[in-house]
């Protein structure tokens, strides 16, 4: 008889490992005063599960570290320029690839061109980086994420979709001031949520019948196919290339942080069609990142890129990967504690404002879930929520329409008994949720405040 199993295990195993610091509650204490209660302020040896982010924070493969080896250093036209540039195109058919350092180099460039005041960006949401290149040319930024994609508990495919009516409304009576559509794919600061193949064909038709270009944001495009793959009618039987190839060809361009499903340490480009537009943004680049040819990059990251990109497609990293993503946020639900549904990519994320309800959304109930979990158990994670999008141009403070704690898994890093041990820490600091206090910000940096703020905790 033919055997089937339902456990999905890591299509790798461990090669070379990294030791873990353990700190006892007395070290974290003084570690995290010391950061201000700032977690990116915090050394990366005084935690011991790192989920701050999946940027740049993945394992590398063998055959990565190996490609590694072929890196050519010519200042110009290496070969390593084009194994890199050919890997992107195989993918993204776009006819110029400007390689960048990291993913919101490609956005500077981008905005730098495009933007600028009176201006206006839509996208299903922002990113941080993206959201602040924007403004930063003076251009807003505007999300049009369906109203499902804002609300946490509810479960929708494709919560990352854009809002058609929303979008035709702005392009109809604002077309002149679009520079350019974006399309965060998966979208990351609504919780890690796909967006559908028809969502971006609709969207893609609707900014070629107003004229304006449309932008893909494709940090996790490959985790983003992988659901279409999973979820959409009629796309189980393509390819994961096939189904990014064509998400490619509805766009105009992207931007691309490589540090993300390309397995990169760092990494990033800009691909776009528009010859002219093009030739602006490579005399960006070589003003800014470097020559044509390398953008912000060695020759070796552009092999290791290159490499990353093929095993970011493959189906059973993809099934392990998503599935572990959920087998976390399972775990926490089935705990009783409230994340968003369903489970995104890359991340969970924890519903702050419902688990910590006593807390008023300016004094960041967030930031304080994240304290509590590296104090009782040195774990890291991000607070998505009033810290990070609540201060706006106009220098009001407004309270995020989520308050959100992200749990990111680094890719290919972590094993299932890491994760046991984050969902133990995790629901014993949700049990003790109602004590937690607030925060107010002691210092705050005039722009992407989330990274140097420095916080104190309220009585
Ligand atoms: N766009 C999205 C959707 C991102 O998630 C990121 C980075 C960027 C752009 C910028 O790329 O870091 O290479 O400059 N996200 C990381 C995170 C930092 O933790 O989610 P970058």
């Amino acid at each position: 008889m033919d055997h089937v199993f339902s456990t999905i295990i890591e299509p790798f195993r461990i090669h070379s490992v990294e030791p873990l610091r353990m700190t006892t509650p007395a070290e974290r204490a003084q570690a995290i005063e010391g950061a201000g209660y700032n977690l990116f302020s915090l050394r990366a040896e005084d935690v011991l599960i790192d989920l701050l982010t999946d940027s740049g924070t993945g394992a590398m493969s063998r055959d990565q570290w190996a490609a590694i080896q072929h890196g050519d250093e010519s200042y110009a036209g290496s070969p390593s320029w084009f194994r890199f540039e050919a890997a992107v195109k195989e993918l993204f058919p776009f006819r110029h690839v400007i390689p960048t350092h990291q993913g919101r180099a490609a956005e500077k460039i981008l905005f730098s061109v495009l933007g600028g005041p009176g201006k206006v960006v839509p996208n299903n949401t922002h990113f941080d980086t993206t959201r602040a290149n924007v403004e930063a040319s003076g251009a807003e930024a505007l999300d049009l994420v369906i109203a499902e994609g804002l609300d946490p508990a509810l479960v929708h495919p494709f919560k990352g979709n854009m809002d058609l009516q929303r979008l035709e409304e702005v392009l109809t009576s604002r077309r002149d001031d679009v520079p350019v559509v974006m399309m965060t794919i998966t979208n990351n600061s609504g919780g890690g949520q796909p967006v559908s193949l028809e969502n971006l064909r609709a969207v893609s038709e609707i900014c070629r019948r107003h004229g304006v270009l449309f932008f893909l944001d494709a940090c996790r495009f490959a985790e983003n196919a992988w659901f279409i793959h999973e979820r959409e009618a009629a796309q189980a039987d393509r390819s994961i290339p096939d189904i990014v190839r064509e998400m490619a060809q509805l766009a105009d361009g992207m931007t691309m942080s490589a540090k993300k499903d390309p397995f990169g340490n760092i990494g990033g480009w800009l691909a776009l069609n528009d010859d002219a537009l093009a030739e602006q943004c490579r005399n960006v680049l070589i003003l800014t990142e470097g020559f044509p040819t390398y953008g912000g990059l060695a020759g070796r990251d552009l092999e290791a890129l290159a490499q990353g990109l093929s095993e970011a497609v493959s189906p059973d990293y993809l099934r392990y990967r998503i599935r572990s993503t959920a087998y976390l946020g399972e775990a926490l639900a089935a705990a009783g504690v409230p994340v968003v549904q369903p489970i995104g990519g890359h991340a969970v994320y924890i519903d702050a404002k419902a688990l910590l309800g006593h807390l008023d959304p300016l004094t960041y109930p967030g930031q304080s879930l994240a304290v509590a979990l590296y104090l009782a158990g040195g774990i890291r994670s991000v607070e998505i929520g009033s810290v990070m999008f609540g201060r706006h141009p106009d220098g009001t403070e407004v309270p995020a329409p989520m308050e959100l704690v992200r749990l990111a898994i680094p890719r290919r890093t972590y094993t299932q008994s890491h994760i046991d041990y984050v969902i133990e820490v995790v629901t014993s600091v949700a049990s003790a949720a109602p004590s937690l206090p607030g925060y107010a910000m002691t210092y705050e940096p005039p722009t992407l405040r989330h990274f140097t703020a420095r916080f104190k905790p309220l009585a």
